[in-house]
């Protein structure tokens, strides 16, 4: 299974965390988490005091933080200039701000091949919105993760306090409309992806389905 890489695309809320770093932990692969390098490049910007309306300026600053992941699927971390910043990535602030640092183009192709870099010795499985479609687009197994729009905000906000489920919902669909509609890699099945509804099913029942397209595809 030597240079395995797992695809694992899908929009907020759909599980895709929880079923990836199951999956890696199953199969001894590393685990690698896009999104929060979005959310770390995010982080920066506002501590940097950037304009987070004004695309050129974010384009403009794009490639100064150092962003360094770590891709063990049992703590994986991530770091800016040398700072853990594991929670404060978390925090709604930076959830709020991610989609228009994500839609830059340039912060795309910064954090892709950084993400190309990490994802090219295999044995791993990488989490995102384009993994399938961009950053790895010869994996040999690539899943699209779905789920209701009502369960993705259950399931979110049973993971936050004092926020609720239609709180959860109304900012998902935000994100999800504007990470599907932006120009540069926007959120889409990938050719060749596997579509899993996780609606109905626990995290147990989609990590064993992802574990059988993986026996069955190598
Ligand atoms: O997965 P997570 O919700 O942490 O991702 C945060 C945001 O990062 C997404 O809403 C999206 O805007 C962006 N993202 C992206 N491409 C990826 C991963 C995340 O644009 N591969």
């Amino acid at each position: 299974m030597s240079g395995l890489v797992v695809a694992m695309d899908g929009p907020s809320g759909s599980g895709k965390s929880s079923v990836s770093r199951g999956v890696a932990r199953a199969l001894g692969l590393r685990y690698l988490d896009t999104g929060a390098m979005y959310r770390a490049m995010t982080w920066w910007m506002l501590q940097q005091g950037v304009d987070l309306a004004d695309p050129a300026a974010i384009a403009a600053r794009s490639g100064e933080p150092s962003i360094v992941s770590g891709t063990d699927p049992e703590g994986p971390t991530i770091q800016v200039d040398g700072v853990d910043v594991g929670g404060p990535i978390r925090e709604a602030e930076v959830t709020g701000a991610v989609s228009a640092v994500a839609a830059v183009p340039e912060v795309r192709a910064r954090l892709v091949a950084l993400q190309r870099e990490l994802a090219g010795a295999g044995d791993i499985v990488v989490e995102g919105r384009d993994i399938g479609s961009v950053v790895c687009p010869d994996a040999a197994v690539k899943v699209y993760l779905t789920a209701s729009a009502e369960a993705r905000a259950r399931r979110r906000s049973a993971e936050l306090t004092g926020s609720t489920v239609e709180a959860q919902q109304a900012d998902m669909a935000r994100r999800d409309t504007l990470d599907s509609t932006r120009k540069t890699d926007p959120l889409s099945m990938a050719d060749g992806a596997v579509e899993l509804d996780t609606t109905a099913l626990n995290l147990e029942e989609v990590i064993a389905e992802v574990l059988r397209l993986v026996k069955e595809r190598t």
